[in-house]
């Protein structure tokens, strides 16, 4: 039985959110309605939210961004097709070189010139590292590709010394040694680097250099300390949980924010999800997680900040993220001491794009707390692109990724959605759409990004804007199937891709259809005349 209930609030169209349940019969149409407010934003959506992540980590640098001697490389060895396929990716940041692997790198080993470079043992991933690129080549890729460095440092086995040294290395624009050494390297202005991890999930024993959360945080302080005396202008990010499946998750990040509070800016937050028992309706409501742990961020940020008694605040850094889980372990993840091994090469289906999509529509409605996001990660390993000698292939993931990152601008408006359930197993019954819109108040256009997560049924949606209407639309981008373990690959690189769907405009407001198992962004436009508005005891 099908039930809907509405509660009128202060305003038309002001509902609070009530969900009518539907059975899982194929093919039923339940109508969903998907309402916007202007004046209700969490505010302005930052667009670090689509950074990226590339670590020193099988074919993710070797054969991956940087391949010299391969005729698709430039003459700095920066693979091209890689390049072209970054750009619509609009990443205004790429974090590196770790991850695991830097908690026992020197950055040291990979400055000057090539030729003296050493070839190292890397504990995080058991492969050879030859150092051929390193900090200044990663800085180079970086101006290439147009983004910019998001740096972390070695908390694991390195000293607060050696971090302040890459600090001045980077930063510092000259007349001391490791900045002179910088431009002695072929780098005469300063690589002028903004935003510093401080370390790499310290909290997992498979680190380097694990320890406890409070020596962690006296290593994070003191660290933090100094990097910011070479240059005042950087943002630091202290290393939380690397996933609330830790035990120690909520505690760890509690005691490492309260003793670096006054000198950090942000807390980074990871999470990996995983379909492993190959069920799709659970893990199409991963949403549900995603928004559990920014809520859990969001408390403690607030708890930490009350008990402080602190006016600054400190946001979320969410600087891993995507889905992992069938390349892992074993010989995916240790590389038996070869150079560029294939390490964690995650294949991505449909089902994959819809949960990353829900990412990306968790971070925009929370835009007052996840400051930065970097998907991990960009080239081969858990990547949207894959590259062989000759060529590139585009996985699943990458296309909702550019359509988000091209659009999701401006304010984030909080929807209020009235429509379906459908059973998601253990999960309970989940609202089948995830929605999250953004609004540029200038000029009335917005984009609402709908997940439909009910793999058996399509649904109907309505968007209204309270106090406008909704004048045009664009055919929206549509991305669905009805297999949800499709995937593309070299043979077949087109059975997951975008297609576009009608989206209409009647009386102000727009219609359109979410098939099961599919994500629509759709682009409207609004009337900045407002409507009648009737009053509260209408
Ligand atoms: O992204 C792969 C690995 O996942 C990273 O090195 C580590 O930080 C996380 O556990």
């Amino acid at each position: 039985m099908a039930v809907t209930k509405f509660r009128t609030l202060k305003s038309p169209g002001d509902f609070i959110a009530v969900s009518h349940k539907t059975r899982q019969t194929r093919g039923r149409m339940p109508n969903s309605r998907i309402t916007l407010d202007p004046d209700r934003t969490t505010g302005k959506i930052d667009n670090r939210i689509f950074s990226g992540f590339l670590e020193h980590l099988g074919r993710a640098i070797y054969d991956g961004v940087y391949d010299p001697g391969n005729p698709l490389s430039d003459d700095q060895g920066f693979r091209r097709d890689v390049l072209d396929a970054m750009r619509p990716l609009r990443m205004p940041f790429v974090r590196y070189p770790g991850g695991n692997f830097v908690s026992n790198y020197d950055w040291k080993d990979g400055v000057g010139p090539k030729d003296s470079r050493p070839v190292r043992a890397d504990f995080a991933w058991q492969t050879s590292e030859p150092n051929t690129f390193g900090t200044d080549e990663f800085m180079d890729w970086c101006k290439t590709v147009g983004t910019d460095p998001m740096m972390a440092v070695n908390l694991g086995t390195g000293t607060a010394k050696s971090a302040s040294e890459l600090v001045e290395y980077c930063n510092h624009p000259s007349g001391t040694y490791w900045s002179d050494l910088r431009r002695t390297n072929g780098h005469s202005d300063p690589h002028d680097v903004k935003l510093w991890c401080l370390g790499n999930e310290m909290d997992g024993p498979w680190q380097a250099g694990h320890v406890p959360a409070s020596e962690y945080a006296l290593r994070a302080e003191q660290a933090g300390k100094l990097m910011k005396g070479v240059d005042p202008s950087i943002e630091t990010i202290i290393a939380g949980s690397s996933g609330n499946h830790m035990p120690e998750y909520m505690e760890w990040d509690r005691v490492a924010l309260e003793y670096t509070w006054d000198h950090v800016d942000y807390i980074s937050a990871h999470r990996y999800s995983r379909n492993e028992n190959d069920d799709t309706p659970w893990f199409l409501a991963e949403g549900v997680e995603i928004d559990r742990i920014i809520e859990d961020y969001r408390s403690l940020l607030g708890y930490v900040r009350a008990v402080k008694k602190s006016s600054k605040q400190v946001y979320l850094s969410f600087d891993e993220w995507n889905v992992w889980y069938r390349a892992r372990g074993g010989s995916h993840s240790k590389g038996g001491w070869a150079q560029a091994p294939h390490l964690i090469e995650e294949v991505y289906n449909l089902e994959d794009a819809l949960v990353v999509a829900q990412y990306l529509n968790s971070f925009i409605r929370n835009a007052d707390v996840v400051k930065i996001a970097c998907l991990a990660q960009i080239v081969n390993v858990i990547a949207p692109v894959l590259t062989n000698s000759d060529g590139l292939l585009f996985q699943s993931i990458y296309h909702p990724i550019v359509r988000y990152a091209e659009l999701a601008t401006g304010d984030s408006l909080t929807p209020v959605i009235d429509g379906p359930e459908y059973d998601a197993g253990e999960r309970g019954s989940v609202p089948s759409l995830d929605v999250s819109a953004s609004y540029e108040s200038s000029t009335g256009e917005g984009a609402v990004f709908a997940v439909n997560r009910d793999p058996g049924n399509s649904t109907t949606a309505t968007v209204s804007v309270n106090g406008r209407s909704v004048t045009n639309a664009d055919p929206g981008w549509l991305m669905t199937g009805d297999d949800p373990k499709a995937f593309n690959d070299w043979a077949a690189a087109d059975r997951v891709v975008p297609s576009t769907c009608t989206v209409s405009v009647e009386d102000g407001v727009a219609h359109m259809e979410l098939p099961p198992m599919s994500i629509v962004v759709a682009t409207m436009g609004t009337s900045t005349a407002l409507m009648m508005a009737p009053s509260a005891a209408d």
